[in-house]
Formats: C-alpha cells, structure tokens, sequence
C-alpha cells in the first residue's frame, strides 16, 4: 500500500458488502433468494413505519433535525430517561464508531470477545486504537476474563448480548458482577441490538444498570425487530455526560428525516412488535428442531438467527452451495469459525427451503 496511507488503516479488512440480492439473482438465473444472512425481520417494516415514511418525503429538500426532537423525546418517554441521555445514529454501527473516535484517541486500548461483532474492531482499528481480544468460554463472552484484560489505558469494553454470531448471552447476575469489577477510566459498551428476541428470565434488564455503577452505553437497534435496517437507525442510552461527548462527534444531519419519522411511528406500534417476536419465538424452537433431527449442531439462541455448526466442509462451501440453490447464509470465516455458517430465523416458508437446501447438499455429497 502506498505510503500516504497510515498502517492502521492500511490493516484493516473492509466489509465485504456481497453483490445486491438482484444481481445475484440474474447471475444464478433464479428468482426469490432466500436472504438469511444478515438477521432482519422477514416481516418487514411496520405498515406504521411505512406510511410515516411517505409523509415525510415532501419535506425531502429541507435538512432533516439534527437533534432528532421528536424521536428522542419519544424513546425518552419509552424508557423515562432525560433526552440529553439518549444519542441518535445512522444505525448503533454509527454509535460504535463514535464511541470509538471520542475515547480511544493516542493508543488507547478496546477489550472485545473473539467471536463478536465485527464492527467494534473495524472501528478501534480506524482510530489506530489497541484491540485487546478476549477469547469466549463455551461461545459466551467471558466476563471475569474480559474484566481481567482492563488496564489503565482501556477506555471501551465491548459486549454484545445476545452475542452475534453467536446468539448466546450473558446473565443477569454475569453482567452485574462483570459490571462491579470495571473501572471508572473504562465505559462498558453494551450492544443490545437483538434484546427483543431475548427469551430466557436471567436475561439482564439493562436500563437499571445505568444508574450509578461504573459508566456503560446500551446500543439499541431499529435494524433487527422493528424491521428497518434500510433506513439505518440506532440509538444509545447512557449518561448525560457519556451523551455530550459522543455529540461532540456526531456529524449534525446523521440520521435522516425518514429514518426518524420511521423510527417514531415503530415505536408506537406493539402490535408489529408482539408479531415479528412471536414469530421468532416459534420458528427458532422449529429451526433448531429441525436441525437436532438431523443431527446438525447449533448453539442455543437468544437472538433471531442460529449458529449451524457444518462438519467436514467449510462454512465457505455451505455458503456457496446453499447459494446456487438459492439460499442466502452467512459464513463465518472472517469470525474465525470456519467451520460455521450464520443463517437468520425467517418465517415458516423460508425456513423450510433453507432446510430443503441443506438436505439437497447433504445427498449430493452422500
Ligand atoms: C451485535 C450487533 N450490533 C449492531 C448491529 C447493527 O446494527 P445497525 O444496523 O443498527 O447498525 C448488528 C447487525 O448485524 C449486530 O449484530
């Protein structure tokens, strides 16, 4: 790489975007691809959502509010939490790197799990801050390890809970302790993007622990069960002062005024909610059935997608032949689990051809 470009960036791998849905449709001569390979809501967006959209457009050539008034207050009344807590982003990626450009300056390290989320070490790698890398205990985020591996230049944990890729979480009593032993240089980052789906009791009611303790950010997501993630929408909960200065970074017009609109009419429709988590309710007891019966392994879930364990071949492989057939999974080489594939939770029919699909590679190999 030329020298104008700095080592740090130089050394990160771009995310691989894949070819949009319709071309690969036209390269493989198919129609209706099956997409389960980036965990979105099959259902689709709220009708709400969609209808406030289109009310929105006329206005399109003014700037959108830069401090998303209404969203913010709507989410502030949702959680009875100030506004000035609460911080907009063109998806919770956006907050990651926020996070990432407000704290980690001069060499500053990030603690993040082995198999989590990709975003959070594109985003330390960016701003040249130090990964520190935990590796997971039985594919869950190791808490006492990753508290051990603060130092006094750490300034961000990263936790994702429900983890992706692997659907697994964290307990209530696990977070708690993980929470008493960080100190106060360090803000815990909890990415709670797939909380909605989460089922088990000892899952963590998070907002309590943004009162008093050491100082943490929830991310939250319009991109999972609401059904948005096109319009690119996330937000943050913390602290007042947390907020003020990820604000300081925020480019002012990040979220657009459609994105807003959708947001605040999605907010309000429990209805669409209730669906899209009951039907990811059912179908993941019929997924993971499904699999067992074959004797496919998968972990146990919190989330709206499985991770299918594919012995003897690659994920890579699996990926490309579900592919031909149709079906859009995600291999999990670049999480380090080669031997992995992702695929989302859709609804009965979708489920059903990425079961068909795997069962037609079984015999072809067979
Ligand atoms: C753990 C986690 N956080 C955040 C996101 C992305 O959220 P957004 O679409 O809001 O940027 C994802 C999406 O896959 C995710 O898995």
């Amino acid at each position: 790489m030329s020298g104008r470009v700095p080592d740090h960036v130089a050394g990160i791998v771009p995310y691989e975007p894949g070819l949009p849905a319709a071309e690969l449709e036209r390269n493989l001569g198919i129609r209706g691809l099956v997409l389960l390979a980036s965990n979105e809501n099959p259902l689709g967006p709220s009708p709400r959502a969609i209808q406030a959209m289109k009310d929105v457009l006329q206005g399109s050539h003014r700037y959108p509010d830069g401090g998303g008034y209404y969203l913010r207050k709507g989410l502030s009344e949702k959680y009875r939490l100030s506004m000035e807590r609460i911080i907009l982003g063109n998806g919770s990626t956006e907050i990651v790197e926020l996070l990432a450009r407000a704290f980690l300056g001069g060499r500053n390290s990030a603690v993040v799990s082995d198999h989590s989320f990709l975003m959070y070490r594109m985003a330390v790698q960016a701003v040249n801050g130090n990964i520190v890398t935990v590796p997971m205990r039985d594919f869950r985020n190791d808490l006492p390890a990753m508290a051990q591996a603060v130092t006094s230049d750490t300034r961000l944990v990263f936790m994702a809970n429900p983890n992706n890729p692997t659907g697994t979480y964290n307990t209530d009593t696990e977070v708690r302790q993980f929470l008493e032993r960080i100190p106060e240089h360090c803000l815990v980052v909890v990415d709670e993007a797939y909380r909605e789906y989460a089922d088990a009791p000892d899952y963590p009611d998070s907002l309590p622990f943004l009162e008093g303790g050491p100082e943490i950010i929830l991310l939250r997501t319009f991109s999972k069960v609401y059904g948005l993630a096109g319009i690119r929408l996330g937000y943050g909960l913390s602290g007042k002062e947390i907020i003020g200065t990820l604000e300081r970074v925020r480019s002012p017009y990040n979220t657009s005024a459609v994105a807003q609109a959708a947001g605040l009419a999605a907010l309000g429709d429990r209805d669409h909610l209730r669906k899209s988590v009951e039907l990811n309710r059912k179908e993941k007891v019929f997924l993971a059935g499904e699999l067992a019966r074959r004797s496919i392994s998968t972990l146990p879930t919190e989330a709206n997608f499985l991770m299918v364990e594919v012995p003897g071949r690659t994920g890579e492989e699996v990926y490309r032949e579900l592919l031909s057939l149709g079906i859009l999974v995600r291999p999990l080489a670049p999480y380090d689990l080669p031997s992995w594939v992702r695929v989302a939770i859709g609804t009965r029919r979708e489920n059903l051809l990425f079961l068909a699909g795997l069962d037609r590679i079984d015999r072809g190999r067979g």
